[in-house]
């Protein structure tokens, strides 16, 4: 059997990680590794290589950045040339980036299976591209690989036949448990020196003292009258009570600086603005942390097996599980600063309650290797 993956932006490397080591256990089966370059600074992509011990990709197709459209458009075209070449068995693709569309409608058009690993998330927001890549990829995919009961029930509300759905748990919390160790080792103000932004004093950082946030999505950065009340709020009120970490993604440094809010961010003493980090450093922050403020979907989850409580600034998301109302540690509170608010004030209260849905025990990749193995006899 001959299994191509692909990988383009940086919430899929600690996906395809666990399922490239659950491979190496079958010598028989040949595994190439695509890397679409959507993402291609080393603090988005190369250092997750390094850090989860990826092997390096067979293929990059060096995509880069652009519109959807662009990048979608780029990745079929360099995609097909690679299936045509190399005529897998499978496409392997994992959660919802342009990558993963571009390269799912690519692997039906040549006819050959395709297989998503994250299937069944939802959001219901087509107002999300990642939302539109899900539906789009699981309205191809012959095997769907759902993580939780929840994905499950909505692939079958939308007509998907109970054969292609395979029900592996969490492939991302594989990583987590193999990485966990590495992390705890790490000190959290020894972190916030070495990614500092730019030289500055930091304040203490206490476990449990500090909060860490993280925001990009172009609901939250790419509007002026919903950026500058949100900043307003963190380093006005936030940043005020507690040290505020950031790791600051290039989509939301560029927007800051667009609608003049960079000052006000970067002179804000409890406000300390990192780098992109790493994942070990970013599962540390993680795990010290009083609370977290993200607009992500990887941390939603995380948070829910660390127990940190996560404001997750989203009116809507795919991973109900991780919701407090379903016993994770995630509480929806939108962009609106009001609300927001109101539920910091809770949550400063509150304490870390870890929670782990079913099958999320670390073990995804092997279930999901097994079930191609299975699928590959039929
Ligand atoms: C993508 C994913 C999103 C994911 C996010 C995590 C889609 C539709 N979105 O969004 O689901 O949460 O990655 O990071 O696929 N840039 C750099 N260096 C890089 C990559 C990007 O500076 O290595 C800058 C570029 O200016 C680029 C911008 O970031 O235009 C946005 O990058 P892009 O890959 O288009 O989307 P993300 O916002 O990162």
């Amino acid at each position: 059997m001959k299994i191509i993956s692909i990988v383009g932006a940086r919430p899929n490397f600690m996906k395809i990680a666990p399922f490239c080591a659950a491979l190496k256990q079958y010598p028989e089966i040949e595994h190439l590794l695509v890397h679409t370059g959507q993402h291609y600074d080393c603090r988005m992509s190369d250092s997750f290589f390094t850090d989860l011990g990826i092997p390096e990709p067979d293929i990059h197709l060096n995509i880069g950045s652009g519109t959807h459209a662009e990048q979608v458009g780029r990745t079929m075209i360099e995609f097909e040339k690679v299936v045509k070449a190399d005529k897998p068995d499978w496409i392997v693709v994992v959660g919802d980036v342009n990558a993963t569309c571009a390269c799912s409608i690519v692997a039906k058009k040549e006819h050959v299976k395709l297989a998503h690993i994250e299937a069944g998330l939802r959001s219901g927001d087509l107002d999300m591209p990642e939302e539109i890549n899900r539906l789009v990829t699981d309205r191809l995919a012959d095997m769907l690989l759902t993580p939780d009961r929840i994905s499950g029930e909505n692939l079958r509300k939308e007509g998907v036949p109970e054969s292609r759905i395979a029900f592996v748990g969490n492939i991302m919390i594989d990583t987590l448990e193999a990485q966990r160790d590495k992390a705890a080792a790490r000190k959290v103000e020894e972190i916030a020196r070495r990614e500092l932004l730019f030289e500055r004093e930091i304040p203490e950082l206490p476990e449990d003292g500090y909060a860490v946030m993280t925001m990009h999505r172009p609901s939250n950065v790419d509007q002026s009258e919903i950026l500058k009340p949100l900043i307003d709020f963190l380093a006005g009120e936030v940043a005020q009570e507690l040290p505020l970490l950031w790791p600051i993604h290039p989509r939301a440094r560029k927007q800051l600086e667009l609608f003049g809010l960079w000052e006000k961010a970067v002179s804000t003493p409890g406000l300390v603005l990192l780098n992109p980090l790493g994942y070990h450093d970013m599962l540390r922050l993680n795990m010290g942390a009083k609370l977290m403020l993200t607009d992500s979907g990887g941390l939603q989850e995380e948070c829910c097996v660390l127990g940190t409580p996560c404001l997750t600034l989203r009116w809507n998301t795919e991973r109900p599980i991780t919701l407090n109302e379903n016993g994770g540690a995630s509480f929806l509170v939108g962009n609106e600063v009001t609300r927001i608010r109101q539920a910091f004030r809770d949550v400063m209260n509150s304490t870390r309650r870890p929670q782990r849905p079913e099958l999320w025990d670390g073990h995804t990749a092997e279930r999901i290797v097994e079930a191609l193995i299975h699928a590959g006899k039929r």
